[in-house]
């Protein structure tokens, strides 16, 4: 019976770890929430990310059964598991690329502010791992209330004093996942053939779908507009009802998540043009944070792109975005601040 705990593997892991170590191209990524409903998927899916030669596996429960079961893919990637707080710096020991799918999920009822108590101290754990293993890696929070959880990562590498702005990114690629779906249904197009920046933040009216500026260039009635940007803004809570308790989406999330690493990926790299939507440091706004396009390089979001010009329609939800958010980073940068 061999198991990666099994000292007969030794030889088999040696080689694996030599082919790691060899050279062999690739990133080194580290997965921290890696058993949970969004991380075992897009643990799966990374480990089928050809850009990816080392996969690192951590949560608090079940990291080894995780580990075993996505070693055995005949894909690239080494994988190696890490169970528990005491093992954190060395799943982040060397890391090129973290994600963090780690924290509660909503239920029926709840907002995704509800979340901040619990949540809020598992990211700043998670952060504080990341400035003693990898201060230089490239982070995507998927954790939610990423309007809250953003800030709140910043404050703790700023307090490290290893603070790069362009390295710290919110995840909000679910959003433009929705929104290409959801419009392309309106316009009877295939989704792969639509883009739909959305930008601002991601939680209710905070999510702001730029409808004005689709590709191909299409127009909508006020009743489609109004349709879409409330579809779009309450795609989370539609699952979230959908599961009825048990839990928020897990699948498209996982989709969307290696949609916007394998694009990080691709930017450190080297690769000319990626841009996705991703909430960042910004000056795009009054805000210190805002979701926006991005140009992915080897820095990370090397450019932050405004906002382009906007309908009435979309300025009015551009103000209302901008009130909630306000809150939410300042609640974020508060909870390390006190
Ligand atoms: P889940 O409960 O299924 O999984 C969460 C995992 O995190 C669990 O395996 C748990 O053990 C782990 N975890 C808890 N504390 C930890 C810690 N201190 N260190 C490491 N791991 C820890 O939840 P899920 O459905 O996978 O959702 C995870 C988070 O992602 C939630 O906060 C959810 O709201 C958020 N989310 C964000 C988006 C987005 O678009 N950004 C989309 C969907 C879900
Ligand atoms: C989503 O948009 O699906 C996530 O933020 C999870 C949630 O709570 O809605």
């Amino acid at each position: 019976h061999l198991h990666p705990s099994n000292p007969q593997m030794a030889p088999m892991l040696k080689a694996a770890e030599c082919r790691a170590k060899g050279g062999a191209p690739g990133f080194k990524v580290a997965i921290l929430g890696a058993a949970g409903g969004i991380g075992q998927p897009l643990s799966m899916l990374m480990k089928m990310n050809p850009l990816v030669s080392v996969l690192h596996l951590y949560d608090v429960v079940n990291a080894p059964g995780v580990t075993a079961d996505i070693s055995h893919m005949d894909t690239g990637a080494v994988v190696r598991g890490f169970l528990g707080q005491g093992q954190l710096e060395s799943a982040l020991e060397g890391m090129d690329l973290v994600i963090i799918p780690a924290g509660v999920p909503r239920k029926p009822g709840m907002t995704r502010d509800d979340l901040f108590n619990i949540n809020a101290g598992i990211v700043r754990t998670l952060c504080q791992g990341i400035v003693k293993s990898c201060p230089n890696a490239v982070v995507n929070l998927i954790s939610n209330p990423v309007n809250s959880t953003v800030p709140i990562a910043a404050e703790v590498f700023k307090n490290a004093g290893i603070y790069d702005p362009k390295k710290l990114l919110g995840v909000t690629m679910l959003d433009v996942v929705r929104a290409n779906t959801f419009v392309a249904e309106v316009l009877g197009l295939d989704p792969r053939e639509v883009s739909v920046p959305v930008v601002g933040g991601h939680a209710g009216v905070t999510i702001l779908p730029l409808l004005s500026q689709v590709k191909p260039p299409c127009s909508f009635t006020p009743e489609e507009t109004e349709y879409l940007t409330k579809r779009i803004q309450d795609g989370g809570t539609e699952v979230v009802q959908a599961k009825a308790g048990a839990g928020s989406a897990t699948l498209s999330m996982a989709y969307a998540a290696v949609k916007f690493a394998d694009a990080c990926l691709r930017g450190l790299r080297g690769d000319a043009g990626i841009v996705e939507c991703a909430f960042v440091a910004s000056q795009v706004t009054d805000l210190p944070f805002f979701a926006s396009k991005v140009r992915l390089g080897r820095g990370g979001a090397e450019e932050v792109y405004q906002l382009g010009p906007l309908n009435e329609y979309e300025r009015v939800g551009l103000e209302k975005a901008k009130k909630e958010l306000a809150v939410s980073i300042q609640k974020g940068v508060s909870f390390i601040k006190k």
